[in-house]
């Protein structure tokens, strides 16, 4: 037993499936994410893990503030493909969706979302290819009531991938 990693225990644990956003300088990307998780109640925390080649990665460190825009199940896979597995280098991804601006700023997305929530930056932790940013919640809104996206339905009912970039890529050979 010792020493082996069985991906299937893993693929046990839960998340959502988010879309996180930045702006700086005028210029707006976003990603999905799984690694997101609440970490405190007052003042309201939360931890997002981000890859350090990712576009967005620069834009949050430059900028100290992202938001997340929370999916909702009927999202379509095209829909999480354009900011899940293409690069914001490349083209312009807001371009391409609906969105509004918070009251902090930031760009939160309004088509298949339940809810926007803008951060500010408190700090941030390498983590060997991925860097974890801690952010202190700093607005909240509720757009629609629905069924938020789980991370195992992306997977079991949308059939959806995971790219290389996301912590949780090895899920992909679970399936
Ligand atoms: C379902 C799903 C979950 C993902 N989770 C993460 C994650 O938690 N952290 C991460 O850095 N990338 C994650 N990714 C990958 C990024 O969304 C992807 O690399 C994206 O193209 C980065 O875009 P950017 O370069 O414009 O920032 C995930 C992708 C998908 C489809």
């Amino acid at each position: 037993m010792e020493g082996s990693i069985d991906p299937r225990a893993l693929f046990t644990l839960n998340y959502g499936v988010y879309i996180l956003s930045t702006g700086y300088e005028g210029k707006f990307n976003g990603q999905i994410i799984n690694a997101l998780m609440q970490l405190t109640a007052d003042p309201i925390c939360m931890a997002a893990c981000l890859h350090k080649d990712n576009y967005t990665t620069e834009l949050v460190e430059k900028s100290g503030r992202f938001s997340i825009s929370v999916l909702e199940d009927a999202v379509p896979l095209k829909f999480i493909g354009l900011f899940g597995f293409r690069c914001g280098r490349e083209f312009d991804k807001f371009g391409e969706c609906q969105y509004e601006i918070g009251s902090e700023g930031l760009p939160l997305v309004t088509e298949y979302t339940l809810a926007g929530i803008e951060l500010k930056v408190l700090s941030v932790q390498e983590i060997f290819t991925h860097k974890l940013f801690i952010g202190q919640v700093e607005s909240a809104q509720l757009l629609k009531e629905g069924n938020p996206l789980t991370y195992a339905n992306y997977h079991r009912v949308k059939k959806g991938k995971s790219p290389a970039n996301a912590p949780t890529s090895v899920f992909n050979q679970v399936k």
